[in-house]
């Protein structure tokens, strides 16, 4: 070194003194290695690299390496030339001829030392040496650097193999490998878990991932690409280090949820690390563990729904009903969320309506399904089962019901938000009622009065007959369509039934939803249902229509709708004017205001005025 820097001094005065007399480029030789020592692991690599600049002559430099062995006394053994086959010494022959010691080249003034497998009688000073390409000797030709050659402690070993069974989505792995280093020099340790994907052709090798690592600084990294950093964010996947017994630490990793692209072939990766005395960190020593390959397998093809009983259920009205659906699979949905819905969808068919669903939390909540109204519940119950139970039912509790499950794979608790794995519907099973033979037949009569007229009160009668047997009670509903002022109605098929104005249900309850005239209803003998307008005016004219629905009585004495029901045909309401009104008629016409002559009018009104006058409102509506 002391040798070396005089002669740098000595080149860079001259070259100041060049500068400063003649102006003319004078360049001095630099023959550049890293800073040592070294220290490198036997039977793993080293590579150093050595440059030159500030010399004349060819871009293509060569480059002598020479060993001085610590035991030598300082003879320098050739190791291996850019320019000179012949040149390594006995020790080196052999392993530059198998290319297991190399010089590799960089650039024209940059190469390297390579041996691929360092012996521990590698370890000495390394001397890079470039022959003179210049007009003078300036500078220096060659720099050496000390290796150290540490032996090989690094250790690592697995807990577990993986045996290639199939696992289903959403099971958890853990791996564990056990590493060690034990040196006297100051190094550290960084362990990483990967795999080999299974490629689309099936076959495993290709395709290497990174899952997670500990790094020599012991930061947990996720590996890049894939879906490891996401699923790492967000907890899946874990990795920790724990001290274990015989000097090994223990490193574990954890995915929560195997998901199908982890199919492969996993193994860990233990790398030992020096901090060079250039700054760098370099790896030292490295090792592998297979562990083995791993097939995950859809969950799909593990889950199945089914409900018991399966097929069909017939029930007499009132009767109590109770539907279990049964999850099962390998197990995997143990460890996961599942939510549980029943669905229901009409005898007639149609869409499916959710009667009840259980929800990851186990909470349940109740559906917009029409047929909630007779109470029921819905169970967790052990293995994978959940029950629906009603505890009376009714026509209207009728139609196919399924059981739709989801499952959250490996996720205990999922957020509302987030997508379910698999959803899943069992087949539909079949729940009808026996219904009792009911027939129903309504008539509505507009009493025969001589004339109905603004003011009065209008009375529709709605009479309805049932044959069955047992008890029946009847909900009839009253309906009215107005007639279109200008004479057109709409006779359209399945045309504006007119709206609803009153209902009396079959425990006698009556709801109007007129905010028109008064109006009343109410039941005047069995099976004869009234409705009253009171002082009816121009809007109450129209169409009016009843309908009815026949209620009987379960065993239990619970009244329910049989699903019986009939439709009156229709019937006309119109209003005259008053007679009060028409007494001013004569006035309005300019005739003499004798009373006898109004007395005549009065009659000729009431006989013949008022019969054109209807007949000409009656041709005016066809
Ligand atoms: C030559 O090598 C030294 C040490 O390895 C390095 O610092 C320097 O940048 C290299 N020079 C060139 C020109 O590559
Ligand atoms: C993993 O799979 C590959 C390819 O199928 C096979 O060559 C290898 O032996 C398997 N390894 C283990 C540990 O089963
Ligand atoms: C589900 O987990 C319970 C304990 O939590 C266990 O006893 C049972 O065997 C598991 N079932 C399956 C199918 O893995
Ligand atoms: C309807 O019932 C009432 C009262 O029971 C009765 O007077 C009327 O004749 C019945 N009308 C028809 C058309 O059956
Ligand atoms: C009741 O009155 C409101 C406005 O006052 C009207 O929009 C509504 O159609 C009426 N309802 C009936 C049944 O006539």
């Amino acid at each position: 070194m002391g040798i070396l820097g005089s002669e740098m001094a000595r080149c860079w005065m001259i070259v100041l003194i060049a500068l400063f007399w003649e102006f003319q480029s004078v360049v001095c030789r630099e023959v550049t290695l890293p800073p040592g020592p070294l220290y490198r692991v036997a039977g793993f690599s080293l590579s150093l690299p050595c440059n030159v600049s500030g010399y004349q002559g060819s871009r293509i430099q060569d480059f002598e390496w020479f060993l001085h062995r610590e035991d030598a006394e300082g003879r320098q053994i050739g190791v291996v030339s850019t320019r000179d086959r012949g040149f390594p010494y006995a020790p080196f022959q052999g392993r530059v001829n198998s290319g297991e010691v190399r010089v590799e080249r960089d650039s024209g003034d940059k190469a390297r030392l390579v041996i691929q497998r360092l012996l521990p009688e590698d370890q000495g000073r390394y001397e890079c040496y470039t022959p003179s390409t210049d007009a003078q000797y300036q500078g220096s030709y060659s720099a050496s650097v000390d290796v150290k050659v540490i032996t090989d402690t690094l250790l690592i070993t697995h807990t577990r193999i993986l045996n290639g069974q199939p696992v289903i989505e959403g099971t958890e792995l853990q791996l564990t490998c056990a590493a060690a280093v034990h040196s006297t020099q100051h190094t550290h340790l960084s362990v990483t878990f990967g795999m080999r994907g299974s490629t689309d052709s099936g076959s495993l090798g290709h395709n290497l991932k990174e899952i997670i690592s500990i790094d020599r600084e012991l930061r947990v990294t996720p590996g890049r690409g894939g879906s490891y950093e996401k699923r790492y964010k967000n907890g899946e996947i874990f990795m920790e280090k724990r001290s274990g017994d015989d000097e090994k630490d223990l490193y574990i990793m954890k995915i929560s949820a195997l998901a199908l692209e982890d199919s492969g072939s996993y193994f860990c990766e233990a790398a030992q690390w020096v901090l060079d005395p250039s700054g760098q960190w370099e790896r030292i020593a490295q090792r592998t563990m297979e562990l083995g390959n791993l097939s995950v397998q859809p969950l799909a093809d593990s889950l199945s729904v089914s409900t018991i009983p399966a097929g069909e259920v017939t029930l007499q009205p009132g009767s109590p009903l109770s539907l279990t659906c049964q999850v099962s699979g390998v197990g995997s949905w143990n460890r996961s969320a599942l939510l549980v819905q029943w669905l229901r969808r009409g005898p007639a068919g149609g869409v499916d309506v959710e009667v009840a669903r259980m929800s990851p939390n186990g909470i349940v909540s109740w559906g917009d399904d029409i047929s909630s109204g007779g109470g029921g519940s819905m169970e967790k119950g052990a293995e994978g089962r959940f029950s629906l139970r009603r505890f009376s039912t009714h026509p209207v509790d009728a139609g196919q019901y399924r059981c739709a499950v989801s499952v959250y794979a490996g996720k205990l608790s999922p957020a509302p938000s987030s997508p379910a794995t698999l959803t899943q519907r069992s087949e539909g099973v079949m729940v009808s009622l026996k219904t009792k033979e009911v027939s129903v037949l309504a008539v509505i009569e507009l009493p025969h009065r001589p004339l109905l007229k603004r003011g009065s009160t209008v009375t529709l009668l709605c009479n309805v007959s049932v044959v069955t047997t047992g008890p029946v009670q009847v909900e009839v509903q009253w309906w009215q369509k107005k007639r279109v002022v200008d004479g057109q109605v709409n006779l359209a098929p399945g045309a504006d039934k007119g709206s609803i104005l009153a209902t009396l249900t079959y425990d006698g309850m009556s709801s109007i939803y007129s905010n028109g005239s008064e109006i009343s209803v109410d039941r005047i003998s069995t099976g004869s249902y009234r409705l009253r307008i009171f002082s009816a005016h121009e809007d109450d004219q129209g169409d009016y229509h009843c309908k009815a629905e026949v209620w009987t009585q379960d065993p239990h004495g619970g009244w329910y709708n049989t699903g019986a029901r009939a439709e009156s045909t229709m019937v006309h309401v119109y209003l005259y004017a008053r007679v009060a009104d028409l007494l001013l008629i004569p006035l309005v016409v300019g005739v003499s205001s004798a009373l006898f002559v109004g007395v005549v009018i009065i009659a000729m009104v009431t006989c013949c005025f008022m019969k054109r006058l209807a007949s000409q409102r009656s041709k005016s509506r066809k």
